[in-house]
């Protein structure tokens, strides 16, 4: 198995776009994640949102094992316990209730947990989190937002999520309080479901494009 970095932040760096994606059956999580990795996104975020999300994790991390496999959409401690036992590399969840936050620490698990507002980013850096989601990031305020965040904040480095693409990708990248974006572009449902594994790739390689190695 090749080197998995374990801290949030290195995670963040090994690729430019987290891709948030949904897989509902289970013999698509390999092939999406081949080719993801072959357009040179390495870091995965499946979300807990299916039935074969917990199974999709295994599955890819048994079959491709050069890719860092999170769990995203984790709700509940009782997720993180799912994920970790799946063999999830990190996880992501789209708020930052302190009882989940108390467990990630207690299991040590490399997290990304979300934030929108000032109030959140003090509470999760006061936790001793420094990297977190900004979710929803556009109606949080976008790049607007992050700005602003970075002059009281700047110790707080961010994954911006939500209404992100393949268009303002490369604006959100060029702040200095964004480590990495998320996004749900490069794995629509049309492509899984048509299984055109060729257009993933190169989607993939289009964002992997984003940020010079
Ligand atoms: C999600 O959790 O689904 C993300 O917010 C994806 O957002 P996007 O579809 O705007 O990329």
């Amino acid at each position: 198995m090749s080197a998995q970095p374990t801290d949030m932040r290195a995670i963040m760096a090994a690729s430019p776009v987290m891709p948030v994606i949904v897989i509902e059956r289970i013999e698509d999580a390999v092939p999406l994640a081949r080719a993801l990795v072959a357009g040179g996104i390495r870091v995965l975020e499946v979300t807990m949102r299916t039935a074969v999300a917990l199974d999709a994790v295994r599955a890819i991390r048994a079959a491709v094992p050069e890719a860092i496999t999170g769990m995203g959409t984790i709700v509940k401690p009782a997720d993180v316990d799912a994920a970790m036992d799946a063999g999830a590399a990190f996880g992501v969840s789209p708020g930052s209730p302190d009882a989940l936050l108390a467990h990630i620490l207690e299991r040590a698990f490399p997290f990304l947990p979300g934030t929108m507002t000032p109030t959140d980013v003090m509470r999760v850096l006061g936790f001793g989190f420094d990297a977190m989601k900004l979710f929803p990031a556009a109606q949080a305020g976008g790049l607007g937002m992050l700005k602003a965040l970075s002059g009281p904040l700047p110790q707080a480095r961010f994954c911006p999520t939500g209404g992100v693409d393949i268009k303002n990708a490369a604006e959100f990248l060029a702040l200095s309080n964004v480590g990495c974006v998320g996004g749900s572009w490069l794995a629509p449902a049309n492509l899984i479901a048509a299984k055109d594994w060729g257009a993933i790739e190169r989607l993939a390689r289009e964002a992997a494009g984003l940020r010079q190695p």
